[in-house]
């Protein structure tokens, strides 16, 4: 590939849980443009709609050349998705194959932020990148459309990067959520039967910076490491912000019936990350007292 002799990356996304912190942890030597659906002069980012290709080849124009784009924009309101399929597959879809080529053009690298939706979470051990996808809900298989049009229009660039059950300092996640329920009543019951890997973005981004920098193309898979239920996840913020008096039950999914229907089990096998870094990413309980102690 041609690569280009600027610094500046691209985060899509910026205003968003993961595109915020992508903005705080840019590595020495490298600079970042951010952009969002709606401009964010807080976040410094610009405001630009991926679904428009005439929008995305003006802000390459205008504001490139780019040395790679980290793509984590996306429509993420899963049970929403369902109401609105079209909507969320120009979004989740269509938007990718559009910063594919528009990177392709370019010869650079695009870092595309995937999910573990695309699996349908029948599996019993960790699922590795090349794993067949089969996603059960609008969200998953709109992401997953968005990874095949990113790998069709790039191939020798596109590095996708799967992830999962996020949170992080900017924006609703899931620790805020139980601990604002906390301060209203005594208990809370979280379903125990949902297996994944908690990722803290402070985690994650520094992650993505080297999969665009050092990383070769094809599928990642980026989580923190261990493995728990959204119950685990929820007594260990309990107990991790020191509050005692409260208590937080286990329940089986059937108990919150949603719209969009959630794998089972989605832990993700991030070896090729770890080999690619020298290390894991820190546990998901060491990453989640870090976050709750900043
Ligand atoms: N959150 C998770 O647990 C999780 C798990 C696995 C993977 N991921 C992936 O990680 C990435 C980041 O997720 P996140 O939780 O940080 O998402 P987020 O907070 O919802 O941020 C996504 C941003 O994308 C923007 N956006 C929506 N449509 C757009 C468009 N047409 N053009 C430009 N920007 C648009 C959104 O703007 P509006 O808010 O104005 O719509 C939002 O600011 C996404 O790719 C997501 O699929 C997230």
């Amino acid at each position: 590939m041609n690569e280009s002799n600027s610094n500046k990356v691209l985060i899509t996304g910026a205003a968003g849980m993961l595109g915020s912190q992508l903005l705080l942890a840019v590595p020495e030597g490298v600079a970042a443009l951010g952009t969002d659906l709606r401009e964010a002069p807080g976040v410094g980012a610009l405001g630009v709609d991926l679904t428009d290709e005439d929008q995305v080849a003006e802000l390459f124009r205008e504001h490139g050349p780019f040395k790679g784009v980290i793509h984590a924009a996306a429509y993420t309101a899963v049970d929403k998705a369902e109401e609105e399929p079209e909507l969320v597959e120009r979004v989740n879809g269509l938007a990718c194959g559009v910063l594919a080529r528009a990177s392709a053009v370019a010869g650079i690298p695009l870092v595309m932020v995937s999910t573990d939706f695309v699996f349908d979470g029948e599996a019993s051990v960790p699922y590795e990148p090349r794993h067949p996808t089969n996603p059960l809900s609008v969200y998953g298989r709109t992401k997953l459309s968005g990874e095949q049009q990113a790998l069709e229009f790039h191939p020798d660039g596109t590095r996708i990067v799967r992830t999962q059950w996020l949170y992080g300092p900017r924006g609703k996640h899931f620790p805020g959520t139980i601990l604002g329920l906390l301060e209203e009543r005594d208990h809370v019951r979280v379903v125990s039967d949902q297996i994944g890997s908690p990722t803290s973005t402070l985690e994650l981004a520094p992650a993505l910076w080297d999969v665009l920098l050092k990383g070769e193309p094809g599928i990642w898979h980026a989580t923190c490491e261990g493995e728990g239920s959204w119950y685990d996840f929820a007594c260990a913020t309990v107990e991790l912000s020191g509050i005692e008096d409260r208590e937080v039950q286990p329940c089986p999914t059937e108990e919150f019936p949603r719209p969009a229907h959630r794998p089972p089990y989605s832990v993700l096998d991030c070896e090729r990350l770890t080999a690619l870094r020298g290390a894991p990413m820190a546990h998901w309980r060491d990453a989640l007292k870090t976050f709750l102690g900043s």
